[in-house]
């Protein structure tokens, strides 16, 4: 396919990440470079306290990141709880491209960011060690629906040729435990797409979507024929059903189809997604469950 009007998608309001990624596509960029440099954006804006650089900690105070990207192609790469890196997925794009495998973790993937060129940072800023000192004075662990569960950035593009890509980071739950890895570096949960279908990428409780595998499920009702807003229900329907205190957090779905229709469905009122298309940068509503 030739002279698609490409277009970006992105999960909630990070205005600067999809307006990246929309002009990189509007010049003729590949989809697989716009994902890559849109959700580096929001890996470097250190207010984002679940993305990248300036992401809140573990428990332990450490703070590790969690990032995958897939290509046209269905290849991909991910890295999980890496610690001294601030741009997670341009690590994962390594590791799918420069090694047989799709997963490197912590102290291997630490090694081979260092191997590749990427050099040790650290990822603690002032502000979230401040508030990771506050949150040891009681140390509870509630994540707040929308605050501290949310700010993934899951990142879908089709480019001129028509060809789908998609990205997602995170630095997962805030003060999650040493070691806990979340949904944004598992394919097929964070993060899914088939070049003949389209896409879907996920944010929020990273356990729920880890058990719904919700981005492989959307895409694979699309396949089947659904819109990528049925789609979306269906598998936040899907968690719903498993999840009992499902109004305890939020997770939400944003996918595309490859005719560049969207769809998007969360369980709690407040989450929104941004879509770049035609030189328009818009941030939009999710439809909910409650
Ligand atoms: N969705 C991000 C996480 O739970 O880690």
């Amino acid at each position: 396919m030739t002279n698609f009007k490409p277009v970006c998608i992105a999960t909630w309001r990070f205005p600067n990440a999809s307006l990246k990624a929309g002009e990189m596509l509007a010049e003729g960029a590949s989809a697989l470079d716009a994902v890559e440099q849109g959700v580096m954006v929001e890996e470097a804006d250190i207010r984002n306290t679940t993305v990248g650089r300036g992401g809140a900690p573990d428990r332990e105070g450490n703070v590790t990141l969690d990032a995958c990207i897939m290509a046209p192609s269905g290849n991909a790469g991910a890295v999980v709880y890496l610690k001294n890196n601030t741009h997670a997925v341009s690590v994962a794009r390594k590791v799918m491209e420069e090694t047989p495998h799709v997963i490197l973790a912590g102290e291997g993937a630490n090694q081979f960011a260092r191997q590749h060129g990427f050099e040790k940072e650290d990822l603690l800023t002032k502000a979230s060690e401040e508030a990771y000192k506050e949150w040891l004075k009681k140390k509870e662990y509630k994540p707040i629906i929308n605050i501290e569960n949310h700010d993934t950035i899951g990142m879908l593009c089709i480019d001129q040729k028509g060809d789908i890509a998609g990205a997602c980071t995170s630095s997962g739950l805030s003060y999650k435990m040493n070691v806990r890895v979340g949904d944004s570096p598992i394919i097929g949960s964070g993060l899914y797409l088939d070049n003949e279908v389209g896409g879907a990428v996920a944010t929020g409780m990273g356990e729920a979507i880890l058990k719904s595998v919700g981005s492989f499920l959307i895409v694979e009702l699309m396949r089947q024929g659904k819109s990528p807003q049925e789609a979306c229900e269906t598998a936040i329907m899907r968690i719903i059903k498993q999840n009992p205190n499902f109004k305890d957090f939020q997770a939400a779905f944003i996918a595309i189809n490859k005719n560049g229709e969207i769809g998007s469905y969360c369980i709690q009122e407040g989450f929104s997604y941004m879509e770049y298309r035609a030189g328009e940068n818009k941030n939009i509503p999710s439809k909910f469950y409650i």
